[in-house]
């Protein structure tokens, strides 16, 4: 008998995780350390919602609610989706769980059987494939290109879906990448997800990080891809809130939520109710004030990095309309051939630059690169690894 899970023992550790942690000790032991793996804003939480917080915690707010969050929270959510997005859904196809991580763990846990085949366009968010293999089932990789601005095609899930293919798998804004899907570009997948009745899985986390173009959530294009469509969001990446941990789903399928709520129950139940509590205000719009700066603040992060990407030699971008990732190709750089975790592991000894290889993502040949950090830092890592490559 095995003394531990074959499961867990085939669950990796999140690879941006790894490198923000081993960039971690390396500055404790008094290196000097530029981390740019990191995907969380450098934004403190605005400060109304803790106030918000501070208030709950006052009023004694503090036992247990019901697992899916209190019909308030699921009412701000409904109301959110619907303002912002276009969505109808009722509070009762909603379930709030710490952090969309819990909201993608537990969607696929309640859909997939072994060998269920999940579409993943790659690169990806390191987490998918890493869940979907958890539950039995096998990620199928759609490769994109960065001439099509890593966008998988209509065409490209058709050709990988098999009698075993249960969902699709959407990032828009990407993380790595940053890209957008267009309304155009969304119709003709919903349509494929249709035609074969697949789930489409949309993780909609980096929506209010857009810097060019219009974002558009899937299932508000027409009532029957709604049907099929589970929605994924939370309040991590667009309220600076990465540590309150809030996260939710939205489905129109009561029957698939209602098995959420039982996985949820069973293990974790509520989010903090503090934080259920100062969601409510920031659902409800209190903080876009804070948002709106926060992304003006990347967009200006964003253009200066691209503009010092243009001026180094060996590497270069398309730039990215969303998210706040810079998902940098590395190809020219000699004495590399285009392996990223060999590039990382040079820039970290050599310069102390953190950054996340493309293998990790499923796309070696490129490098992500965060620009959640203060100006400052973002010039001087690109000093560093001007130096770097000029050496190399
Ligand atoms: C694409 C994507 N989805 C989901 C998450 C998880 O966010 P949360 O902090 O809400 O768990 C992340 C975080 O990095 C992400 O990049």
């Amino acid at each position: 008998m095995q003394q531990y899970s074959r499961r867990i023992q085939s669950l990796g550790e999140s690879a941006t995780i790894a490198v923000a942690t081993l960039a971690r000790k390396l500055k404790a032991d008094g290196k000097d350390i530029l981390s740019f793996s990191a995907g969380e804003p450098d934004f403190d939480t605005p400060q109304i919602i803790k106030d918000e917080a501070i208030r709950a915690l006052n009023c004694g707010f503090t036992k247990y609610t019901s697992v899916a969050g209190v019909p308030e929270l699921l009412e701000a959510v409904a109301n959110k989706l619907k303002r912002d997005n276009n969505l109808d859904y009722n509070a009762s196809e909603i379930i709030v769980s710490n952090g969309a991580k819990q909201s993608l763990f537990n969607t696929f846990q309640a859909l997939i059987d072994e060998g269920d085949e999940v579409l993943i366009p790659s690169p990806y968010w390191v987490t998918y494939p890493e869940l979907v293999t958890y539950c039995g089932g096998k990620p199928v990789f759609i490769p994109t290109s960065e001439e099509y601005e890593f966008k998988a095609r209509s065409i490209d899930f058709e050709r990988a879906i098999s009698p075993r293919t249960k969902a699709i798998v959407l990032t828009s804004p990407s993380n790595p990448t940053g890209m957008i899907y267009t309304r155009e570009e969304l119709e003709s997948i919903a349509q494929i997800a249709l035609n074969h009745n697949l789930w489409i899985i949309s993780d909609e986390i980096y929506e209010k990080l857009v810097y060019e173009g219009k974002f558009t959530s899937i299932g508000s294009l027409n009532d029957r891809i709604l049907q099929r469509t589970i929605t994924i969001n939370g309040l991590s990446k667009s309220v600076a809130m990465t540590g309150w941990r809030m996260g939710y789903v939205a489905c129109k399928d009561k029957t698939l939520i209602k098995y959420m709520n039982n996985l949820q129950s069973q293990c974790t139940s509520n989010i903090n109710s503090i934080t259920q509590k100062a969601s409510i205000l920031a659902l409800n719009g209190a903080a876009d004030v804070d948002i709106n700066y926060m992304r003006e603040a990347f967009k200006e992060r964003r253009d200066i990095a691209c503009n010092l990407i243009g001026e180094i030699p060996g590497i270069n971008i398309k730039k990215p309309h969303g998210a706040f990732y810079l998902f940098i190709n590395i190809q020219n750089i000699s004495g590399y051939n285009g392996d990223s975790m060999k590039l990382c592991k040079a820039l970290l000894e050599k310069v102390g630059v953190a950054l996340v290889p493309g293998s990790a993502f499923g796309m070696d040949g490129f490098v992500r690169m965060s620009f959640a950090c203060d100006l400052e830092q973002l010039k001087e890592g690109f000093v560093r690894i001007a130096k770097f490559i000029k050496e190399s």
